[in-house]
């Protein structure tokens, strides 16, 4: 069946999916997009229709998906707007953080089908994670449309305890920023032991990116593949005397892990 999806917000994250929909060709996607500002570019950048706001929309396009990708602070203002298209042919997606399915419901309706994901950004080059729940209306089929349309940019896991979407924004949503900031401060320590800070960058991201994706590739776990570069009395050792120490680096991202996780069930309510 051919599937008619509304894109709400094409920003960083809606047009990393856009994208990641595109380029899979996913089968009979129809989709339009609905972006206060910068319509032509859109519309040239990715040949779909795009409208400015909601009521430019044709009003025989009836969506069997609707994806809010607009910032949380937003949604107040943007979500009961869509209310009309309620039924149970139609599933709402959020990819919001802090946002929670009861938030939809209260207000497009109790009965509205809604799933809420948490993406992260390297979606926008394919290679995100995406961990998902489904509110009481969401059917099979449409569970496996929306695995479909996530795993577009990533990979996609389900969790049938909304809780834990707390965690997992904690750990996956936010973590692309603890990952840049390692390599922030790999780069600035290599300046401090004199090389050149273009040099520095470079040596930074390069490590991190292909340590990354030796991770992915291997079937080693994380702690082997540490072990794999440590000789006893090396240099890995020596720096990982200190990363390990007590109150090093695990128990710090502890700390920042369980601080996100806390903040997104405050924000969350
Ligand atoms: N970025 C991340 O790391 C990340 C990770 C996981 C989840 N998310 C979630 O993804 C969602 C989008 O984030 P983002 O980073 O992609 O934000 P973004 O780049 O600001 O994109 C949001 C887009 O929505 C547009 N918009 C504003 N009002 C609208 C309306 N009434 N109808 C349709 N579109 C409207 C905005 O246009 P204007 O700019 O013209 O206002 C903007 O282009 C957020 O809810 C966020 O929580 C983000």
């Amino acid at each position: 069946m051919k599937q008619k999806l509304l894109l709400v917000g094409c920003g960083k994250m809606g047009s990393a999916l856009l994208t990641g929909w595109l380029s899979r060709d996913i089968d009979e996607l129809d989709v339009i997009v609905v972006e206060p500002a910068g319509g032509n570019v859109l519309e040239k950048n990715f040949n779909v229709p795009v409208v400015n706001s909601l009521d430019k929309l044709n009003v025989e396009f009836r969506p069997n998906i609707v994806v809010f990708a607009v910032k949380p602070q937003a949604m107040d203002q943007i979500v009961p707007n869509y209310g009309h298209f309620v039924g149970p042919e139609t599933m709402f997606l959020s990819i919001a953080a802090g946002k929670p399915t009861d938030y939809f419901q209260n207000r497009l309706g109790n009965s509205a089908s809604v799933v809420r994901s948490m993406p992260n950004t390297p979606a926008a080059v394919g290679r995100g994670i995406t961990v998902a729940y489904r509110n009481h209306a969401v059917s099979d089929d449409q569970k496996l449309i929306a695995t479909k349309l996530l795993g577009a940019v990533g990979e996609v896991n389900w969790v049938e305890d909304e809780g834990l979407i707390d965690g997992v924004t904690a750990l996956s949503g936010s973590g692309p920023a603890y990952v840049f900031l390692m390599i922030e401060c790999l780069a600035q320590a290599g300046i401090r032991v004199g090389l050149d800070p273009i040099l520095a960058e470079q040596l930074a991201r390069v490590t991190v990116a292909g340590s990354g994706e030796l991770a992915r590739q291997s079937t080693d776990s994380a702690s082997v593949l540490r072990q794999n570069v440590t000789s006893p009395g090396g240099t890995t050792a020596a720096a990982l005397d200190v990363l390990m120490a007590k109150n090093g680096l695990q128990e710090l991202i502890s700390e920042a892990v369980l601080a996100a996780e806390k903040r997104s069930r405050e924000l969350s309510g």
